[in-house]
């Protein structure tokens, strides 16, 4: 396989060079080199400029970015450039234009205008893939294939006649027989129940409430689909360019929810994603850890790329703040200390024009003599220095359950509580052990669980018979198992799991759940003893668990709201409401302590502290999120300021050491 670079942390992002006048390309690769740039992403937008009428191709421009980037030694990511396709191939072909849940069609304009299910579509994107693949395959900058951009983004649900006919197709492979799809989507309901799969339909606007199963089966149809594109895309990538790595840029960033990456993760030769801060989350920092550790359970443990994030304000989102200093070096940092090797930015020069023209960049509108662009400079100069630990693993006790699947099924129509979020209770648990130190793996169900010493399973709402087991034989071995509200409900079809919840985790547990009482928006329960609980209650009785925390108010006054049950080796917490931090905090702490899972470095709350580790050595990742600067026990090396620190090290206020342990 052809190399990444890989004696610094690759630095780098998308380079459009196409929106800019040819002389600007000398400057950009000067400052390229002031900033330490070894990769570029090229072409992800640019079919119309390498098609600009079909079958007329212009890649001399490309040819020269290409060479240039060779002769300054730098790597490139080269696009298949199929992510949005030229003006010319929508107005002739208008079938290829998705269309949304209420039947409008979604017109170009902007970007990724295409049906995933349109085989015209496909066809046209497999020939440019062609093309681009016979051209550079041989070309020494080229380092990377990445295909097409962020799967999903603007074009999935799609509800066209198209998408109607291949969702057909896939539900016969699936179910076989309409009996059998009968069943699964519980069709005796409302009298749903078809004979004909030509009677079949998207989850299309409806009088009220669709089908849950059928809206879950879209989904994960959804994403099937654009799997089976990138694959064929791959596939022709492949036949030309055998020993260059392929990968497809993912979004785990948590408010992105339409593919379900632990199916398309294996297809990749690296797993690369994008992550933007968003600024309106309550906890922006923390979901950035988060991100990074669910994508290093995709990657199966092993390094990610970081294909984009940003070094200030993005333009998206209703008010888009610029990054305070110390930001951009501390959110690039901790991608790397949840084990991303490559940090990629969208993108290299701000655009003058056009959406993103407000989009922060590495060379910002005001040009090198800036603030923003000095700040690049010095993290490109940090990224060169941490090479050493390029390669390294993330290691961690604790594993955190994550599954696409049961994301959709509880955001899935007529729920309990329509303000019930999948990923809170995930966020919550991780956040508290981050704050404490503690360092945790995002895996799906099916993964080894062997290994860990706590399993948490955050609102699990569905659950195969298997992934219950596992759990459970987890426990058994001697894992602090600890499962929260609303989880094991259901299987696969969404059927829901009968004789009292949570009906997968019920015997493990040792607790009856009779029935739900999700809480109000702002609504709390108190907890006996103080503390309270929002977002969920649930009426559990204990079968044999001991009783941890009560409701002390409200309709289930007494009941448990948090109990153990020793299992085996080990033991099986159950958590029904989302209690206050500091209770949460508490409870988690015990879980861990009961594990004898030890924090990476005692370091005080608002310190983020990870270890990555080698044959080669470990590297004790120091982020200060404070105001205030913070003192820790411990020798070696940092990497950040270039100095030998020990026997303890002081990291400034929102600053950041990576520190070689002596
Ligand atoms: C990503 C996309 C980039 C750019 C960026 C802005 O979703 O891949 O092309 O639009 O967002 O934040």
């Amino acid at each position: 396989m052809r190399q990444w670079p890989d004696d610094r942390i690759a630095f780098g992002g998308d380079y459009n060079p196409e929106q800019w006048p040819r002389e600007v390309w000398d400057e950009d690769v000067r400052l390229m080199a002031d900033a330490g740039v070894s990769f570029v992403t090229l072409g992800v937008f640019s079919w119309s400029w390498l098609e600009p009428t079909k079958g007329e191709y212009e890649f001399g421009w490309l040819d020269e970015v290409m060479d240039l980037m060779h002769r300054h030694g730098i790597a490139v990511d080269l696009a298949t450039a199929t992510a949005t396709p030229p003006p010319w191939l929508s107005a002739a072909y208008p079938e290829i234009l998705p269309v949304d849940r209420e039947g409008r069609t979604l017109w170009p304009g902007s970007r990724q205008a295409w049906c995933p299910s349109s085989p015209l579509y496909r066809d046209f994107a497999l020939a440019l893939t062609d093309r681009m693949a016979a051209r550079y395959h041989d070309h020494p900058a080229l380092a990377m294939w990445h295909i097409s951009n962020e799967y999903a983004c603007h074009n999935l649900p799609c509800y066209c006649d198209t998408c109607a006919a291949t969702f057909r197709r896939w539900l016969e492979r699936r179910y076989t027989t309409t009996d059998a799809l009968n069943h699964a989507w519980g069709t005796a309901f409302w009298s749903q129940r078809y004979s004909d799969w030509d009677d079949v339909l998207p989850p299309r606007l409806s009088t009220t409430f669709n089908n849950p199963t059928h809206v879950l089966d879209y989904s994960r149809f959804g994403s099937d689909t654009l799997l089976d594109f990138f694959l064929a895309e791959k596939e022709v990538i492949r036949r030309h360019s055998p020993d260059v790595r392929v990968t497809t840029n993912f979004m785990t960033m948590s408010t992105f929810r339409l593919l379900d990456y632990h199916d398309w993760a294996p297809h990749q030769d690296v797993v690369s994603t994008d992550h933007y801060v968003v600024d309106a989350l309550e906890h922006p920092r923390a979901e950035l850890s988060f991100h990074g550790d669910l994508t290093r359970g995709l990657a199966g443990g092993a390094p990610w790329i970081l294909m984009e994030h940003s070094t200030s304000a993005v333009n998206w989102q209703p008010v888009n703040p610029a990054k305070l200093p110390g930001d951009t070096l501390l959110d690039s940092l901790t991608h790397v200390a949840r084990g991303a090797d490559t940090l990629g930015f969208f993108q290299w020069r701000q655009s003058r024009s056009g959406s993103e023209k407000f989009h922060s960049a590495l060379v910002p509108h005001a040009g090198e003599d800036s603030d923003r662009f000095r700040e690049v400079c010095e993290l490109g100069a940090v990224a060169g220095r941490l090479g050493e630990l390029v390669g390294s693993r993330v290691e961690a006790d604790v594993a955190i359950l994550w599954d696409f699947e049961a994301q959709w099924a509880v955001a899935g129509p007529c729920m309990p509580s329509a303000a019930l979020d999948y990923a809170t209770a995930a966020h919550a648990v991780h956040r508290l052990l981050r704050d404490r130190g503690v360092t945790c793996d995002v895996v799906h169900p099916d993964a080894d669980l062997s290994r860990y010493r706590v399993v948490v399973v955050p609102t699990l709402y569905i659950v195969s018979d298997d992934a219950a087991s596992a759990v459970a034989a987890a426990a058994e071995a001697g894992a602090q198992v600890l499962v929260t509200y609303f989880s094991g409900i259901s299987d696969p079809d969404d059927h829901v799991r009968l004789g009292g919840y949570p009906g997968a985790f019920r015997e493990l547990l040792g607790v009856r759940v009779e029935e739900l009482f999700p809480l109000r928006v702002g609504e709390q329960v108190a907890l006996e003893g103080g503390g309270s609980g929002t977002v969920w209650s649930e009426d559990a009785r204990t079968l044999d668990a001991e009783v941890l925390h009560t409701y002390a108010d409200g309709p289930l006054a007494g009941r448990p709201a948090a109990t153990r049950r020793p299992v085996g080796e080990g033991a099986a917490w159950y958590l029904g409401t989302l209690p206050d931090d500091d209770t949460l905090g508490a409870l988690v702490e015990q879980v861990v302590a009961a594990g004898g899972v030890a924090p990476a470095a005692e370091a005080p709350a608002g310190v983020e502290v990870v270890r990555r580790s080698s044959a080669d050595g470990s590297w004790l990742f120091v982020l200060n999120h404070t105001d205030t600067d913070t003192t820790l026990t411990v020798a070696g090396h940092d990497l950040v300021s270039g100095r030998d620190v020990g026997p303890s090290t002081t990291v400034a206020a929102r600053t950041a050491a990576v520190i070689r342990e002596a």
